[in-house]
């Protein structure tokens, strides 16, 4: 992994990226984990730092881990692309990493999954389900909660921290919730009552 990793700092492939970026952003925790989030393209927070999920989606995603009873260095984080997509003329925002970002860098993360072999990988929004599968736009309110499989592993598809912060709905944090349930239930973790009554109501 520490060699892959190198590798992935030095990219160049993506030459708008590679000019843009202040950080590759790799991947971070437990490469012998069973569990695995993956994401779609780090953020302004992430280039700064150089560590996935760390702004408002992160710390979201931090929480979430946390009431599963695991910890982010329990875990493995990663996203589809390790660059922030460039966002020229613009002073904040983000952009969607386009199709062909997402295949290019595709083999660092397939990499990744290959020297990790989780048992589970939760993906992380439409975004990071249709980089993974390389498939085309896809509704993740339409796919979360079912099973995937990406080379003989359990894939949960739920929604993005970032839909969650947006749409603060019971139900959709219900939603996420059950979806972090059933991974843990493949898993084969204990599950408490109070963990399985989170946002009822
Ligand atoms: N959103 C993602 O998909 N990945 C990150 O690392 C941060 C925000």
């Amino acid at each position: 992994m520490a060699e892959l990793r190198e590798r992935a700092l030095r990219c160049v492939t993506c030459a708008h990226l590679a000019s843009s970026r202040k950080n590759v952003v790799f991947g971070v925790g437990d490469i012998h984990s069973p569990l695995m989030f993956v994401g779609e393209a780090p953020g302004a927070d992430e280039d700064v730092t150089g560590e996935p999920f760390v702004g408002a989606a992160g710390q979201l995603l931090t929480k979430v881990i946390q009431t599963m009873g695991l910890s982010r260095e329990k875990v493995y984080i990663g996203n589809v692309l390790k660059c922030r997509p460039d966002t020229p003329g613009q002073t904040k925002g983000n952009r969607k990493p386009t199709h062909e970002e997402m295949r290019t860098c595709l083999p660092y993360l397939q990499e990744q999954i290959r020297i990790i072999q989780p048992k589970v990988i939760v993906a992380l929004g439409a975004t990071a389900v249709e980089g993974l599968f390389g498939r085309s736009p896809i509704f993740i309110t339409k796919l979360r909660g079912q099973w995937m499989q990406y080379e003989g592993i359990d894939v949960m598809p739920t929604y993005h921290p970032s839909y969650v912060l947006r749409n603060q709905s019971l139900a959709t944090k219900r939603e996420t919730w059950e979806d972090m349930l059933a991974a843990m239930g493949r898993l084969g973790m204990e599950i408490s009552e109070k963990q399985r009554g989170y946002f009822l109501r």
